[in-house]
């Protein structure tokens, strides 16, 4: 299929509107088979708990081209899992693994001149999400529900190109309690942390980091990525929290650190300012963000360098990357089974 006239080396993160979306319904304790739509609009009655109580959750996924013209998803079934442990905690119906991964690759195909081409710097974003619709007043589960995908073609999150150096500013307020809904993908979390993007932008950094919000000592993670860290000593660190998302593309930095880059792993509390001045190499990762090296850091009113400069991207996040990025595309060997295709 010819692709778009689109100029995807210069595309940001941003929503392009593409041609088609899935769309399901889930009514009487039932999922309706779901079909393919061309209206980006959705019609939600005013009652709606996704509006109102903010009953509503969602995903986010890549496909990428990989050079001999395949169409390749990273881990979807993680995305289902994390999508279906979110349901429960806001007393959400299930979406089935089946059908989430059909509407995905019904969607992916049928927008397949939108998937940006092998080369290009650009990937197409996913965006399962599932609301609550139909009408309540009080504040009770919604008993209608509409999951949804839409694709949208995007380059870079934070920067204009490839992988760029970023900086993140402690924030003073906090994202998510211990045993609150942070470990969960729901939008409400996303909200409370739009000021305290906001504030992190006015000191010049990229986006807000979060500290613990019992003590402010531990760190959290970033407002739409989690934080890896390569240590002095050699090892490899990522936050152990319950309030964080469970990121997937930090579980699979995790894993390609111990097993194919022979380093000591670990998943622990990581005091800011006792640890600062271990930390070899910082970097955010996420879907959207994919692997982000952090250059400095601010927190006690003033800018910590990691690194260094502060701008040069280190040789340990460079390598993760290209192991990353190498497998998501195609390039390296998929030793750990993680590539879906869809078949275009
Ligand atoms: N943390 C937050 C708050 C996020 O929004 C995301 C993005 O999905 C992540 C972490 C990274 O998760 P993943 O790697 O599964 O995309
Ligand atoms: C993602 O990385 O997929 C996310 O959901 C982050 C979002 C805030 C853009």
């Amino acid at each position: 299929m010819n692709k778009k006239a689109l100029n995807w080396a210069q595309l940001g993160f941003q929503y392009s509107k593409t041609d088609y979306r899935f769309t399901a319904t889930y009514e009487n304790g039932t999922w309706n088979a779901g079909s393919l739509v061309d209206d980006e609009m959705i019609l939600v009655h005013e009652g709606a708990p996704s509006l109102h109580y903010a009953q509503q959750c969602f995903e986010g996924m890549k496909a990428q081209s990989a050079e001999d013209g395949r169409v390749l998803l990273f881990r979807p079934d993680l995305n289902s899992e994390r999508m279906n442990l979110t349901t429960q905690r806001l007393l959400m119906p299930e979406v089935p693994k089946r059908l989430f991964i059909r509407a995905i690759e019904e969607t992916v195909r049928a927008n397949s001149a939108w998937i940006p081409p092998y080369g290009s710097g650009a990937s197409l974003y996913i965006r399962p999400m599932l609301i609550g619709v139909g009408e309540n007043l009080g504040l009770n589960p919604a008993q209608q529900y509409e999951f949804r995908v839409f694709v949208s073609p995007v380059g870079p999150y934070y920067k204009d190109a490839g992988l760029a150096v970023i900086s993140l500013a402690v924030s003073e307020m906090d994202r998510a309690a211990p045993a609150g809904t942070g470990s969960f993908k729901a939008g409400a979390n996303y909200a409370g942390g739009l000021l305290a993007t906001l504030k992190a932008k006015e000191l010049g950094a990229n986006e807000a980091l979060y500290l613990d919000s019992a003590e402010h000592r531990y760190i959290d993670e970033a407002g739409s990525a989690n934080i890896v860290i390569a240590m002095k000593d050699g090892s490899f660190i990522t936050p152990s929290s319950n309030a964080i998302l469970p990121s997937i593309t930090r579980r699979s930095l995790m894993h390609l650190a111990g097993k194919q880059l022979s380093m000591k792993t670990e998943e622990r509390p990581i005091d800011l300012r006792k640890e600062f001045a271990q930390f070899e190499e910082v970097a955010a990762c996420g879907t959207a963000a994919v692997l982000s090296p952090v250059g400095k850091i601010w927190f006690d009113k003033k800018w910590h360098t990691v690194c260094q400069d502060g701008q040069t991207v280190g040789p340990i996040m460079q390598e993760m990357y290209d192991l990353l990025v190498g497998i998501q595309k195609g390039e390296l060997a998929d030793n750990f089974n993680w590539l879906h295709e869809v078949e275009i």
